[in-house]
């Protein structure tokens, strides 16, 4: 029974589905010839794919972000109210925090306003975001043609049973994440989490709820409030004994106090501030554990691959499924079924669900509305609020 219905949903959404910006081929793609402006991740081995991204024409007089506060204590779920907003003067980001997108067209007027029909038909907008909306901001994501995690190279994401079952696998964890934390938290909001922010604070009555996968806090840093960090957030680490939890800004003071002086020239960072070190650096470096209970072994407040979401948490965003009535899914492919059940559920009651995501994605047959091959910071300068 579950399956005719899937497929019933699947004719119904296929036959009103609208492709835009689809293009055959992305040999309309022009190159950036110099990337030269140093960026947080100037030495990032895959930038050798930069020639395919899609230039920015005009990339006049980007302001960078005067303050940002540090996010030191973000509620993995509902309101963070804590973190003050940080504006934009520029709707395009330095071509350097692009290398991370991959191969793209231009978005068009059209595009931006039948977006905006989406978004302003809506009276409880559920919204969902994933890696691919945090790569104009210089964090790459995993399954990018081109430029992901995946396919730059052979390194996967931590397992949870490795971080818990190996006191060197922590070492060699906790060694990487202490180098790649200064880049990883200095990381700015790009205009689409800003946009999402403003929706949320301009129109209250359109925003219901902002769920992302994302790990990097950076629509807190934006401004949102109705969020749920689905994943949870790598500004914080809690103590696998008691349950405390600590800012990670907090855990790093601790890391550099029984490590002065470790340091590695150019690390090479990875999404959740990875970074590459050699078995002899990592030998050296000492974890510090629980400065509560004093002898806890430290993770990061993330939901790792073989971990599961905490279930209140998926049963409250399944009620924002429910309550919504229009999805607008951001920068994922929605490959992880973390998220894709959120979109699946939303199909189930035939909401209408919007796609913006350069690649292809695993609810494609769902969408209503679907928007490929353009990236969201273009899509969204264009989108008036
Ligand atoms: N920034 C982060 O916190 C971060 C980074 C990497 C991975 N993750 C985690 O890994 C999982 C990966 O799943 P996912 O679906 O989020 O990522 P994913 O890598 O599977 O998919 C990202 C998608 O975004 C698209 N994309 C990339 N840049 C884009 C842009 N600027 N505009 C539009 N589309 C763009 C790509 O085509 C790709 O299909 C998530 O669950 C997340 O927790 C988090
Ligand atoms: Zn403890």
């Amino acid at each position: 029974m579950k399956t005719q219905s899937t497929i019933a949903i699947s004719r119904r959404a296929l036959s009103t589905v609208s492709t835009v910006s689809s293009v055959s081929s992305v040999s309309s793609v022009s190159s950036v010839s110099s990337v030269s402006t140093v960026s947080p991740f100037s030495s990032v081995a895959s930038v050798s794919s930069v020639s395919s991204i899609s230039s920015v024409a005009s990339v006049s007089s980007v302001s960078p972000i005067s303050s940002v506060s540090s996010v030191s204590s973000v509620s993995s779920v509902s309101t963070v109210s804590s973190v003050s907003s940080v504006s934009f003067n520029s709707n395009q980001p330095q071509p350097s925090l692009l290398k991370f997108v991959p191969p793209h067209i231009p978005a068009n007027s059209t595009d931006s306003e039948r977006l905006r029909d989406f978004i302003f038909t809506k009276k409880k907008l559920l919204c969902l975001t994933g890696a691919g909306i945090s790569t104009e901001s210089g964090i790459p994501d995993y399954r990018s043609e081109g430029v992901g995690l995946y396919a730059t190279s052979k390194k996967r994401p931590m397992q949870y049973t490795d971080f818990i079952s190996s006191e060197a696998f922590r070492q060699r964890y906790w060694a990487r994440n202490f180098i790649g934390w200064p880049s990883f938290a200095a990381l700015r909001p790009n205009n689409s989490h800003q946009f999402l922010a403003d929706l949320e604070q301009r129109h209250p009555d359109i925003l219901l709820w902002l769920v992302t996968q994302n790990v990097d806090s950076l629509h807190v840093k934006a401004g949102s409030q109705r969020i749920t960090e689905l994943h949870g957030t790598a500004f914080k680490v809690i103590c696998l004994s008691c349950g405390h939890t600590t800012p990670r800004t907090e855990y790093q003071s601790e890391l550099r106090a029984l490590n002065p002086g470790f340091q590695v020239a150019q690390p090479v960072l990875r999404p959740d501030a990875d970074v590459d070190l050699s078995d002899e650096e990592i030998a050296q470096f000492k974890v510090a554990s629980c400065g509560k209970c004093g002898e806890g072994v430290m993770k990061p407040f993330i939901v790792y691959f073989g971990e599961n979401v905490p279930k209140s948490r998926v049963d409250f965003l399944y009620e924002k499924v429910d309550e919504c009535d229009g999805l607008l899914v951001m920068g994922s492919s929605l490959q992880v079924y973390s998220g894709y059940r959120f979109a699946t559920r939303a199909a189930e009651q035939k909401k209408p669900i919007c796609i913006v995501n350069i690649g292809s994605t695993r609810a494609d047959h769902l969408s209503t509305l679907r928007f490929d091959r353009v990236r969201c910071g273009d899509l969204l300068a264009n989108v008036k609020i």
